[in-house]
């Protein structure tokens, strides 16, 4: 075809993909193109929007370094994120619930012996944290990989303060014989997404608030086992209805029950107010090999 017009544009696009070799690449740029289309044909931008539009993402490319993906973040605020996330996680009843990884998890993050304090000397309200992870009829798992990281009392992961490279309020413990974590860290805060971007740009054009209410991060592995990736959200938090990046369930948020001064449950004393949160896990059990690979 020679002669390319608003009527015939979109299905001459998707023809020039008719010879990809791998279907499921095809399905994804013919419905990509056509989406596309779509969405311009009903907004029809002017020259200086779809311009603004390249500018914006030539930026958020630009924003992204070994320590910040600002086109994860992007995803995360457009609730692309949980979306996949859905998709990809259903039929969990009776297991505990995912939601998004976010951009502070770092991987292999250090060892710790059960009952360590992993705040690397970060601030904030004590907290004792503990429980079993479990598998789906309620069996606990012994030696799962049970990944955790969060914020300090000012909303700041460890990787965010320029002047620091030591791990801080992030640690990798394994559960015991019987299924158990248990670790000292601190009351996580709310805290904003980092908006010093394209995408804090668009939230302030949209008059958006980058604020994500305080939770703990989880990653948990165990052989057999689907890995999980969740939070446990703090109830009471101003932000859990409005949360930045879609990320908020009901079935994750705990209530972080204020302790008074006195004996921890493993002996160690407290001079003032402290917190205990206590929650098992359930993990779903892993799919078999060639449900994965699609292997007969
Ligand atoms: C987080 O919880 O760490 C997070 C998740 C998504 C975007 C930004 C931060
Ligand atoms: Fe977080």
């Amino acid at each position: 075809m020679r002669e390319f017009s608003e009527e015939n544009l979109t299905e001459a696009v998707v023809e020039r993909f008719a010879n990809t070799p791998d279907p499921r690449l095809k399905q994804l740029v013919s419905s990509l193109v056509r989406h596309l289309h779509a969405y311009v044909r009903e907004v029809e931008p002017t020259f200086d929007e779809w311009m603004g539009a390249i500018n914006f993402l030539t930026r958020t490319g630009q924003t992204c370094t070994d320590k910040r993906q600002e086109f994860i973040l992007l995803a995360d605020t457009l609730g692309i994120s949980m979306l996949v996330d859905a998709i990809n996680h259903r039929g969990r009843e009776g297991v505990t619930e995912t939601t998004v990884l976010g951009p502070f998890y770092v991987e292999n993050p250090p060892e710790m012996p059960l009952g360590s304090n992993v705040t690397g000397g970060l601030k904030g309200d004590p907290l004792y944290a503990e429980g079993v992870v479990r598998g789906p009829g309620g069996e606990p798992l012994a030696n799962a990989i049970v990944d955790v990281w969060q914020s300090d009392a000012d909303g700041f992961y460890d990787v965010q303060y320029a002047d620091r490279t030591e791990a801080g309020l992030r640690a990798r413990l394994r559960t015991d014989a019987d299924g158990r974590f248990y670790f000292w860290s601190v009351m996580p805060t709310s805290y904003p997404i980092p908006y010093d971007g394209p995408v804090g740009d668009m939230l302030k054009a949209t008059k958006r608030h980058p604020y994500r209410p305080a939770h703990l991060h989880f990653m948990i592995a165990a052989e057999g086992h689907e890995t999980l990736i969740t939070h446990l959200f703090v109830d009471g938090d101003v932000y859990l209805d409005s949360d930045a990046v879609f990320g908020v369930k009901k079935s994750l948020i705990r209530t972080y029950i204020k302790q008074e001064p006195g004996l921890a449950p493993d002996g160690h004393k407290m001079p003032g107010a402290w917190y205990r949160l206590a929650n098992d896990f359930r993990l779903k059990l892993a799919a078999p090999v060639h449900a994965r690979t699609g292997a007969m």
